[in-house]
């Protein structure tokens, strides 16, 4: 039997957003830009970029911007032709010609209830999971590079990198089994937020999963843990225990644009790589240090 193309993407963007109120009170975070970007269509692209075909973003109650984020605007774009503003017009319609689903997550009952959500839309197939507040830049997209790996093993595959043991408790944890070859593990189990001090390692997994369609049987039957909520990483593990899970140490730099320091630290680095951006925003952050820094001697 050929192995079936990974043609699907969903994006759970269901999530309240707590950690950016007031911010996100009317708007959903995944509509806060970075730079000139919505987070969202960063994860977009890279989704593009690493061949997928069709995405399902999982909405919640007060998501409707990003819905029409990935609309036409016709009276907008009328106004960019009529005003000859061409290079305007492209970046507002970049944003229409992707295949774009939706469907909406009832009650926020956590991210592998969020992914449950997109079993009708994946049917048979291997898909991939993609989360809002983990950016990747890499040469070869962190996605395409999982995908690469399911056409080798066929197995579902979870991308990780290495965390200082400090944070280890915010993110789910691998505990290794065996190593196979060029940053890909067997997987003895996950755990959610371990407590500090009980993490089983320090790879974390990092908002990009593989999954064949049998994850869905686990989702389905999933109780609630950590956080009395329905925890993905729960069912990854018992899918572990039918199916080898791999995890795979994908290459490129991740930010984390879910919390407040990752998202300005976010910002200026894709600023600071903006050619049309880099010099004036070098000169401004020089200034600011230097009057940060300066101890002002009044007499
Ligand atoms: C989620 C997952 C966690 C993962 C993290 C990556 O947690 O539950 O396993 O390590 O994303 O960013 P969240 O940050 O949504 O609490």
């Amino acid at each position: 039997m050929t192995v079936k193309k990974v043609k699907k993407a969903v994006i759970p963007a269901a999530g309240l957003g707590t950690r950016f109120l007031p911010a996100t009170k009317a708007m959903p975070k995944e509509m806060l830009p970075i730079v000139d970007k919505p987070t969202i269509q960063y994860i977009i692209e890279e989704a593009v970029a690493s061949g997928i075909e069709d995405i399902l973003i999982v909405t919640g109650k007060g998501k409707r911007a990003i819905e029409d984020h990935f609309d036409s605007v016709p009276e907008l774009e009328q106004t960019l032709i009529e005003k000859g503003k061409s290079e305007f017009l492209a970046l507002v319609e970049e944003t229409t010609n992707i295949n774009i689903h939706f469907i909406r997550q009832s009650k926020p009952m956590g991210l592998g209830h969020a992914v449950l959500q997109a079993k009708a839309f994946v049917g048979d197939e291997p898909f991939v999971v993609m989360l809002g507040d983990d950016i990747v830049q890499a040469e070869v997209p962190c996605t395409r590079q999982l995908i690469e790996e399911y056409y080798k093993t066929e197995r579902s595959i979870i991308g990780v990198q290495p965390v200082s043991r400090e944070v280890t408790h915010r993110y789910g944890i691998v505990d290794l089994k065996e190593s196979i070859a060029g940053g890909l593990h067997k997987v003895e189990s996950f755990v959610e937020k371990p407590a500090p001090g009980t993490e089983p390692s320090n790879l974390a997994i990092m908002g990009r999963y593989l999954f064949t369609p049998q994850i869905f049987k686990f989702l389905e039957t999933q109780k609630a843990g950590t956080g009395g909520e329905i925890q993905l990483t729960d069912a990854i593990t018992r899918l572990n225990e039918m199916q080898n899970v791999f995890v795979y140490e994908f290459d490129g730099k991740r930010y984390d644009v879910g919390e407040k320091l990752g998202f300005i630290q976010t910002t200026l680095e894709f600023a600071l790589n903006r050619e049309d951006l880099r010099e004036d925003v070098l000169k401004m952050m020089t200034q600011l240090i230097e009057e940060q820094t300066t101890v002002k001697i009044t007499i």
